[in-house]
């Protein structure tokens, strides 16, 4: 049951998608105002902004990641912050909160706090922007709910139908999977997928077949709505799944960054991530086995003939694999190489061992 006081303690699930998110942003905003006069934050679950025992919520997270950047000098662009949350006390709350904060931030840094529903305020922010013939600023979309309602993929569209933007959104597995065969659900679930076809998924008896079918159809809508990657990974306590995360943009190198940001978090405790594709591998261990990279690179390229690194690059970086680019080449081809699985095409490289941009290469 969600808490119905303003500010409730904080669990460790919750702490991991801090975590994510806080990192992710730490890659986002150099990046992101390096090339864009202005850019946007939307917390569209934003919560009271702190836990009961005083932890930061994800207000605080997103815009301490730019107070406390250590290329802050360089981002020179305006970094907006549009935070929503429809219950009054949790908004008046959040605003007090970063009141505080409000001495710390960069003099291009704004902030609203809104009371209202993701929904009714996207449309309205997205309408606006329509009706003007643009387009919204680059944003980064966190969308946050406690359960399944009230996060119709037909606005996820509407954010996604902007050239630069990007949703990261926490799918509450458990509560669909409870709610599947319940009628009053069934628009709910509707909104949520942006089509009937769960209803194929809620009639599957095997738990494992039930949780993959819902995953993979909502990876696919956040595609066919308008991502063109979708990373997603699940986050654990104990044995029990709390909820996934999904990610949707439409840049390659931002598939990538988020890939990174999740594997650089430290495993906490009993609190752990599992990504799409790594099956037993659990995500942030210190010691990590690259076989399945191996794996998808061979199921990728081993019929292909001669490659630029460039392309296999790319691969790697998309979601394609659950590993990332800073993974390929120590790491995954130069064993393979040792080990006589990957070939370089003589005179496309200067130094063994290494493969810098124009080394050819095939896999064996
Ligand atoms: C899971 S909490 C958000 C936690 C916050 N993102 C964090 O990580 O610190 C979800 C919040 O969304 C608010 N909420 C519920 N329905 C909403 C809606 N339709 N639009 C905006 N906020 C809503 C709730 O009052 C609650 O504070």
């Amino acid at each position: 049951m969600p808490p119905n006081t303003t500010t409730w303690d904080l669990d460790s699930h919750t702490r991991g998608k801090h975590l994510v998110l806080e990192r992710y942003m730490q890659a986002w905003l150099p990046i992101m105002t390096k090339w864009n006069g202005r850019v946007l934050f939307i917390d569209a679950f934003a919560g009271p902004g702190e836990y009961s025992g005083g932890e930061p919520g994800s207000p605080v997270i997103a815009l301490r990641a730019l107070i406390d950047h250590r290329a802050k000098s360089y981002i020179r662009s305006e970094v907006n912050y549009l935070f929503i949350e429809d219950d009054p006390d949790r908004s008046s709350h959040l605003q007090e909160v970063l009141d505080d904060l409000e001495d710390e931030l960069p003099s291009k840094c704004n902030y609203d706090v809104i009371t209202s529903t993701f929904d009714e305020t996207l449309t309205e922010v997205l309408d606006d922007i329509e009706r003007q013939r643009t387009s919204l600023a680059p944003a980064f979309v966190m969308i946050d709910p406690f359960g399944v309602s009230n996060t119709p993929m037909s606005v996820v569209k509407r954010i996604l139908d902007n050239p630069k933007s990007e949703v990261y959104i926490s799918f509450m597995y458990e509560s669909i999977n409870r709610f599947r065969n319940h009628a009053n659900f069934e628009w709910h679930l509707d909104e949520l997928f942006g089509c009937p076809d769960w209803r194929q998924g809620a009639s599957l008896n095997d738990r494992e077949d039930r949780k993959k079918f819902f995953y993979n159809l909502y990876g696919q809508q956040l595609k066919n709505n308008g991502a063109n990657y979708v990373v997603h990974f699940e986050l654990y306590q104990g044995q029990r799944l709390v909820y996934a995360i999904f990610f949707g943009t439409k840049n390659l190198n931002g598939c990538d960054k988020m890939k990174q940001a999740i594997w650089n978090v430290d495993p906490l405790g009993e609190f752990r991530f599992r990504g799409k594709r790594l099956g037993q591998l659990t995500l942030g261990e210190a010691v990590v086995d690259f076989s399945p990279l191996e794996e998808d690179l061979q199921n990728r390229f081993k019929s292909r003939g001669w490659q630029k690194i460039e392309d296999v690059l790319d691969f790697v970086k998309s979601d394609g694999t659950a590993f990332h680019s800073g993974q390929l080449k120590m790491k995954t081809l130069k064993p393979m190489e040792a080990n006589g699985k990957i070939e370089v095409r003589s005179g496309t490289r200067k130094k063994s061992g290494t493969y810098p941009n124009g080394t050819v290469l095939r896999f064996l």
